[in-house]
């Protein structure tokens, strides 16, 4: 199997909203550091302290998000439910991990990354373009 390579932060992630896109870059720093403590071998505590930091900081970019569009009926149900499933899955791996019956594999780390690409290019940035759009209404009386 292809070996995950880390994810470059491009231009064409970036939603407009400098609260997100900021916290995007460091979500993608995170799982670049997940990626390249597996190329040096660190030990089982580091893995897991650097799981726990991705999941930590997962689930406070998506409360930040929600605030943001929580008002956004109904794509802000769905976009919340993507989230809670990602966590779910995310928060599953991580009991397989401390039990010790998983490493750090391939398949994780394409989860992760493909799961943050995707999510980015298409459910964030559809909501906050709707979300845009609405404030520019708002704001013109329309
Ligand atoms: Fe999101």
């Amino acid at each position: 199997m292809k070996r995950p390579e880390t994810i470059k932060w491009q231009k064409e992630y970036e939603i407009g909203i400098k609260e997100v896109d900021e916290q995007h870059q460091r979500l993608f720093a995170l799982v670049n550091k997940l990626i390249e403590a597996r190329k040096e071998l660190v030990t089982q505590e580091e893995l897991e302290y650097i799981i726990r930091e991705l999941i930590d900081y997962t689930q406070y970019h998506f409360s930040t998000e929600e605030m943001l569009f929580k008002d956004l009926l109904p794509i802000s149900k769905e976009h919340r439910k993507e989230h809670i499933k990602f966590t779910i899955s995310i928060m599953k791996y991580n009991i397989l991990f401390l039990e010790g019956k998983e490493h750090i594999d391939s398949n994780i780390l394409f989860f992760l990354v493909n799961w943050l690409k995707n999510h980015v290019l298409k459910m964030d940035m559809q909501t906050f373009r709707q979300l845009k759009n609405i404030q520019k209404e708002v704001h013109h009386g329309g």
